[in-house]
This record gives C-alpha cells, structure tokens and sequence, in this order.
C-alpha cells in the first residue's frame, strides 16, 4: 500500500516531477532504428516521458530528437521538411541541424545574426544494438550508454520486440518483478503431471507458493523465489529491477539468459514494453530482427500511434470463455504478453495504491517502490545522483533460474553466473522440461 502522495511521485514522470527528474538522469531507449530507416526519411512524432518530440534522419544517417514545436512561433516541426543535412520547418523555412544549431533562416535579411542566437531544442542521441537512445538530461556531458549486454552483441545476434501498454509504466513493470503470477496467469491451466519428471518445469509447477527473499544492490533490487527441488537441492528462480525502468526477468538458465526488459514511460498513461535479447534465446523462430509475436497495428504518425496490439481493451483481449472454462488456457487470453497486458491495464490508468492489499509475495514490489521513491527524494531534496547513473558498468548482469545445495548463501553462490559477457560451457535450457516462462 502507498500513500495517494508515494503515489503520486512513484508514477508522474512529466517535466519537473521528481520521478520524471530521475529518468532523465539516464539515457532512454526512445525509438527503434527501424523506425528511422534511411537518411531523410520521413521525421516521426514521439511521446516520451510526458514530453512531445519530432525525431528524424538527416542526409548523414546522424539522428535529432526535437522538442515538437518550432522555436520561431511554434509550428510542429513534424511537418518539417527533412533535407540536406537538417530539418526546415514549413512555416517560414528555418532550418535546423540534429545539434539544433540553426543554419538557415531565409525570412531574414542575410546581415541578420538572429539565426546564431535561436536553436531548437534538440538533446543527444546515441545509436546502438537498433535502438536510438536520447539524454534529456542537464549535464553536458552526458554519461555512457549502459552495459546492457543484449545491446551490445554484433549485429544479427540481438533482438528486439516492442509493444504499447496502455498503464503507467510502474504499473506494468510490476508485472515483471512479480514472477509469482507465473504459476497462476501464464501456466494455471498446466498440471505438475504436464512436465517432465526432474524438470524445473515440474518443481514449479509442483509448489505455487514458493518463499522469496530481496536484497539491494548497487543498481536496484534483486530477489529469489525458492523452493525445494528434491531434499538436497532448492530451485531458485532469481530476477532483477535495475534503475531507472529497466526488469530481468527470472525465466531461464541463469548464466544462459542475455536479455532486459525496458518499461519506457511515452506518458503517465502509455508505456513501451522494449525487450532486447540475444538472437533465438528463448528458442523462438526469429523473423528478421523483431520477436514481435503479438499481432500489432501498422505505426502510424499519431502520438500514440506505435507498437499497439490488435487485441486491447476494445475486445477484451480476445478472451476465449470457452478455453478458459475447459481449462486449455487459465486465462483464455491467447498470449503470455496479452495476458500481462489484460491485468496490468485492467487496473486503470494508474492504479490507486492506497486500495491495495500486499502479501508476502509482494515483497519485491515493495522493495522497489520504496528504492525509487527514495532515490527521487534524494535526487530532488540533496541533488545525490540516483543509483548507475553515473556507472554504467553496473547494468552488466543476468538474470535466470538455478538449483543449488541446500542451505548455501544464494547470492554468493551465483555472483559469478549473474555476471554479463561470461559464457559458460555446460549449461543447457533441457531442464527447464519445456514448460513456457519458467
Ligand atoms: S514557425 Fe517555424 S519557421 Fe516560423
Ligand atoms: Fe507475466
């Protein structure tokens, strides 16, 4: 339960908020490459973090990102002609390079100097992994992009899919530091007789209500839930919250598992759910560079008009009553990210906090909640930099399932496995008994 004040600076992430003040301490995951596919294609409009921005594509493939209106009188540089090095807003014709520097201001005497003195507001872009990154941080210099490994691999070894949620972003994220709804809303209907004897599957789904345990680290949160795999052996399944909105997710082989999950707030009400992989990880059938298995609409130029699935609120997420009557499904809703999406967004837009009732498996999400609520105080009231802002080499770490010896210190045990760019010889996903998300 939080407080409608807790709440409140939780979820707002606007200009001037102190939640949306700690986001832009960190670069953001704003675009995809693709969305931007060649130089001076057509400028695109972007919702982030409350704010309204065009992006587009100059003649030398480099990337602006700028505040939507035309620093002249206003007009949406959407409309921007995009062309030969920069983009010329179509009202009065001045242009502006990626930097915002303006370089042309033709309704201007040609003595006239006004146009060294205007600039659009424009903030840094990085390009790496088929992600456009963006700093709408203060600092001029801005700090590296995060060690996040499945952003790092070469080219044709990394993934990514992206879908539109409609719910703040903590909302959703929630979902992903929560893995004791697993056993209930992705795999309810399955029987622990549907998995292989010995499996991890099987010890799952053999105990629905396994114990957790949290503990801080130096870029968020992690935790476990366990439970006995056989007497001399325990299972964990371990999973991460790394700052500002980022989740690893506890399905897998730790030390097999390269992949993140970012919860890229467009407003307080809509969220992308970014999750960068390495190429057939999970065994899917990869389609080009994109792991979208969700049906979505065509992009389109509106605000929200990105990554938004086919099956939403309109439809009730396609719901099959009678598959989820027969038990083929627990839920009857076809995929394991619309099924996600049902709950969190069937919440409302934010969720009232104050009405909730938290158990012991919520233990993370408390944990979490009370870390960034801190950490944005602290930003706000002392100005202290909120965790790996400043060090981007705590991003480099994995998340997955285990078993070890009874009675050993967990963290320990696995500090060399949650260790990114180690490969480990060995290890296989055969024990995972083929059963989806554990
Ligand atoms: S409003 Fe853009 S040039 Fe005048
Ligand atoms: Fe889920």
């Amino acid at each position: 339960m939080l407080s409608k004040e807790d709440n409140e600076l939780l979820c707002r992430v606007g200009p001037g908020t102190p939640m949306g003040d700690l986001m832009r301490q960190y670069w953001i995951p704003a675009v995809l490459s693709s969305e931007l596919p060649n130089a001076d294609s057509d400028p695109m409009r972007v919702t982030l973090l409350g704010e309204q921005f065009i992006a587009f594509r100059d003649t030398h493939g480099k990337v602006g990102l700028f505040q939507n209106n035309c620093p002249h009188r206003g007009a949406s540089l959407f409309f921007g002609r995009n062309e030969e090095a920069g983009l010329r807003c179509v009202y009065h014709g001045w242009k502006f390079d990626v930097d915002g520097t303006c370089v042309d201001m033709p309704n201007e005497p040609a003595e006239s100097d006004f146009k060294s003195k205007v600039r659009a507001v424009a903030y840094p872009t990085h390009e790496r992994g088929g992600i456009i990154w963006a700093y709408m941080g203060s600092k001029r210099e801005p700090p590296r992009l995060p060690d996040l490994e499945p952003n790092m691999l070469p080219d044709g070894e990394w993934q990514l899919s992206i879908y539109q949620r409609e719910c703040n972003w903590m909302q959703a994220l929630e979902g992903d530091i929560d893995t004791g709804h697993t056993v209930f809303l992705h795999t309810g209907a399955m029987a622990a007789g549907d998995a292989p004897e010995g499996s991890w599957g099987k010890v799952a789904l053999n105990n629905r209500a396994p114990q957790y345990e949290v503990v801080p680290t130096d870029i968020g949160v992690m935790y476990t839930a366990h439970r006995p795999a056989d007497e001399d052996h325990v299972y964990y399944r371990i999973a991460q919250f790394l700052f500002p909105f980022w989740a690893m997710i506890p399905t897998g082989v730790l030390g097999l598992e390269i992949r993140a999950r970012a919860w890229v707030p467009m407003d307080d009400h809509h969220t992308l759910a970014l999750t960068l992989s390495k190429a057939g990880a999970r065994g899917g059938t990869p389609r080009g560079n994109s792991l979208n298995f969700t049906e979505t609409y065509p992009n389109g130029t509106g605000w929200f008009d990105r990554f938004r699935c086919v099956a939403n609120e309109s439809n009730d997420y396609q719901i099959d009553r009678e598959q989820q009557r027969s038990m083929q499904s627990y839920t009857g809703i076809p995929s394991i990210f619309l099924q996600d999406q049902a709950v969190t967004e069937s919440m409302g837009p934010i969720y009232k906090r104050w009405e909730e009732h938290l158990g012991t498996s919520d233990a993370m999400i408390i944990r979490t909640r009370r870390r960034l609520i801190d950490a944005a105080r602290a930003l706000r009231d002392n100005g202290t930099p909120p965790p790996g802002a400043e060090d981007p080499s705590l991003y480099g770490t994995r998340s997955g399932g285990i078993v070890l010896p009874r009675g050993v210190n967990w963290v320990e045990a696995t500090a060399e496995r949650r260790k990114a760019f180690v490969t480990h010889d060995g290890l296989s996903r055969e024990v995972l008994g083929g059963i989806p998300a554990v």
